[in-house]
């Protein structure tokens, strides 16, 4: 072989020639780098071994977000109330995909607890490389003068100050190194106004100005900052906003075909997964049967 290599100087350039395209299209997976992923398409972002922190985990777009980020590699830290519930998924994740999970109890609207679980997360897990701002809720669907005082201020802690609390918490620390992705899961209640959602709709047309702010701000910092936007999607959103009421939550999706927590995780993991010189500054998704937050075609 290196006789043959050294006899035969325009071989020996395309042996390396070889070796060179090899290294370029078998390497670098297994490295924490951005580097392309082979998998999805030479240029894209790979997600193998990323820190991928998602809020409200427990059910629904944050649930099928966990389960999307884990089948391309990432290990995750994922959040949310009911411990039990996530400590189940954590595991089933786990045994799945074989990938690190830190499951932690966490209410987005208690800033000390968030502040605290942030700054103190053991040093494995501190570098986040994405996080998945999702946690969030409706309560109420009533005339603004009919709505209860208590649905508002539930929405604006979680939906907007749980958004800020955790994001202030952890984007230092992607300035500090100089990467970092956040995507907010906002909806078409943050473009279109409707009616009996007006504290709902404030809440999300917030997160869409904190995305378009917190871009701006960190432009300089190598930091992409999306939004996705979706429309109806049957999770468990709808039994939280009529107290429980499963018979007027299943309403919500009648005589037309919902969009599923997959179809918006779908959505995050193309968001998170293109080269390093494209931003997804917003998607917005719909139900094929729904042309804005107000008008649906119901068979
Ligand atoms: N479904 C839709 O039609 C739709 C449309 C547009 C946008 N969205 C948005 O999508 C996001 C996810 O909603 P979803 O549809 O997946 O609803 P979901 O099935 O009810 O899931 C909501 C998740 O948020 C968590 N959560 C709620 N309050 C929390 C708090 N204070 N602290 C931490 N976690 C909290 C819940 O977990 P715990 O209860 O265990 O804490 C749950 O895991 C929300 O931001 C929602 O506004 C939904």
């Amino acid at each position: 072989m290196k006789c043959w290599l050294l006899k035969n100087p325009t071989q020996n350039k395309k042996f390396w020639m070889l070796c060179l395209i090899l290294v370029y299209y078998l390497g670098f997976e297994d490295a924490k780098v951005n580097f392309v992923s082979k998998k999805r398409g030479k240029f894209m972002l790979t997600l193998k071994n990323k820190i991928v922190f998602i809020t409200g985990t427990t059910s629904g777009i944050g649930k099928s977000c966990a389960y999307a980020f884990a089948k391309e590699g990432a290990n995750l830290i994922i959040n949310a109330r009911r411990i039990g519930l996530l400590n189940e998924i954590a595991n089933d994740i786990r045994n799945k995909f074989n990938v690190k999970v830190f499951a932690y109890e966490l209410d987005v609207r208690n800033k000390k607890a968030v502040l605290d679980s942030i700054d103190n997360l053991p040093e494995e897990w501190n570098s986040i490389d994405i996080l998945i701002n999702n946690a969030g809720l409706a309560k109420g669907l009533n005339k603004f003068y009919e709505d209860n005082p208590d649905d508002w201020n539930e929405m604006i802690d979680t939906n907007v100050k749980g958004l800020l609390y955790v994001t202030h918490a952890i984007l230092p620390g992607m300035i500090r190194r100089n990467f970092g992705h956040i995507i907010n899961i906002g909806s078409i209640a943050g473009h279109d106004a409707y009616p009996k959602g007006a504290v709902y709709c404030a809440t999300k047309h917030a997160v869409d100005a904190i995305t378009k702010s917190v871009r701006m701000d960190t432009i300089d910092k190598n930091i992409l900052v999306s939004t996705i936007d979706p429309g109806l999607v049957e999770t468990n959103f709808s039994n939280i906003r009529f107290y429980g009421d499963k018979e007027k939550a299943k309403n919500v999706y009648k005589g037309l075909t919902p969009l599923t927590g997959d179809d918006i995780a779908d959505a995050v993991i193309y968001c998170a997964t293109r080269p390093p010189h494209v931003n997804i500054a917003e998607i917005t998704l719909l139900a094929a049967r729904q042309a804005s937050a107000t008008v649906v075609h119901r068979e």
